[in-house]
């Protein structure tokens, strides 16, 4: 199975008004419940989830982005982060079992369907080279 990527942004935000509870970033929160949810799963060696500091979506905390070799790219912004990742998992798991990340958008946890905010086509791998 293609190695698939979380991507997340640590530093986003709880909401608009707050920033962190007890010290930690809403999205540091988001990336604790993922890392159990896909733990859970039995999906930690198959999703690898990567912090990122910041993703320029910073208004509409948090975002994740989920990529793989020849899949779809998708881009999700206002994941609550702490009750998104429950979803995110589940779509994490639809995702690295479809052969080109294209996951029925009836199929989506609907949290995933509100948040997905651009869906890019695979990079080409016969690209020339300069
Ligand atoms: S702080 Fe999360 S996108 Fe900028």
């Amino acid at each position: 199975m293609t190695q698939t990527t979380l991507f997340v942004c640590s530093l986003c935000r709880f909401s608009k008004d707050e920033a962190s509870r007890d010290g930690i970033s809403g999205g540091q929160h988001l990336i604790n419940q993922l890392h159990q949810f896909l733990t859970d799963s039995g999906l930690q060696d198959v999703v690898r989830l990567e912090p990122l500091r910041c993703m320029a979506g910073c208004s509409h905390p948090c975002n994740v982005s989920l990529a793989a070799p020849g899949k779809l790219t998708f881009v999700l912004s206002q994941i609550s982060p702490t009750e998104g990742a429950k979803a995110v998992s589940a779509f994490c798991q639809q995702y690295a079992t479809s052969p080109d990340g294209k996951v029925p958008y009836s199929e989506r946890p609907n949290s995933v369907r509100e948040a997905t905010a651009f869906v890019l086509p695979p990079l080409p791998t016969d690209a020339p080279t300069r």
